[in-house]
């Protein structure tokens, strides 16, 4: 597929790639290359200027963006998180829109911190109560909480220190395979973040 923004701008080129079942998969590649705008083609956040995205043999272009989006785990780049939800409330937003009741979907969102190595105790903060790296596992836990199938995950460990950077991708995973089966993990988080905090290392 190809996407071309309105003002020109070639974001992504002549892609084509088959992601396989029952795998993570993660993108590489440096600053706006086109993963973000990749990863928002497939839940419709963004459309194609030409190609198609199937999931299963059935293209997405047929499928109701909302309820796409719904059915899909999508962990943005920034957290994305709600700054006028508490934490709780933001891990349940979905759930509740999907008429969980409310003591379930709170219930289950509590555990979902767990899973993500977040205290209990800040599940009534605000997110700008919250360091980086835990808004980071805030939103993990927001795009696990509607148990997909697909999961998306946009440099979702960026602002983690790179010590505990393993903890919350551990901790996603289990919760992935608790699910169900057919499930897709894709991380198209990329070296430079890393690099980055090391500039004797990568002094550009
Ligand atoms: N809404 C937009 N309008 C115009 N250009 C955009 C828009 N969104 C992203 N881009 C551009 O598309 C390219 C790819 O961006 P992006 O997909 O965010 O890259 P990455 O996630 O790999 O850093 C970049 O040049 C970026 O500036
Ligand atoms: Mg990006």
């Amino acid at each position: 597929m190809t996407k071309e923004f309105p003002d020109g701008t070639l974001a992504v080129d002549d892609f084509s790639l088959t992601l396989p079942s029952h795998r993570t998969t993660v993108l590489v590649g440096s600053s706006g290359s086109g993963k973000t705008t990749l990863l928002r083609m497939i839940n419709r956040m963004v459309d194609p200027t030409s190609g198609t995205i199937e999931i299963d043999g059935v293209s997405v272009a047929s499928l109701e963006p909302v309820k796409l989006r719904r059915s899909i785990g999508y962990v943005m780049q920034n957290s994305g998180l709600l700054p006028h939800r508490t934490v709780v409330d933001n891990v349940a937003t979905v759930p509740l829109l999907r008429g969980v009741p409310r003591r379930k979907a709170r219930a289950d969102a509590l555990d979902l911190l767990d899973t993500v190595g977040l205290d209990r105790s800040i599940a009534d903060r605000y997110p700008s109560q919250l360091s980086g790296g835990q808004q980071q596992r805030v939103g993990v836990a927001r795009g696990l909480a509607v148990d997909p199938n697909i999961l998306l995950m946009d440099e979702p460990f960026g602002a983690v220190d790179p010590i505990v950077r393993a903890e919350p991708a551990a901790g996603a995973h289990p919760a992935a395979a608790r699910t169900r089966q057919d499930r897709r993990l894709r991380d198209p988080r990329h070296r430079r973040g890393l690099l980055a905090r090391r500039p004797d290392r990568h002094p550009a």
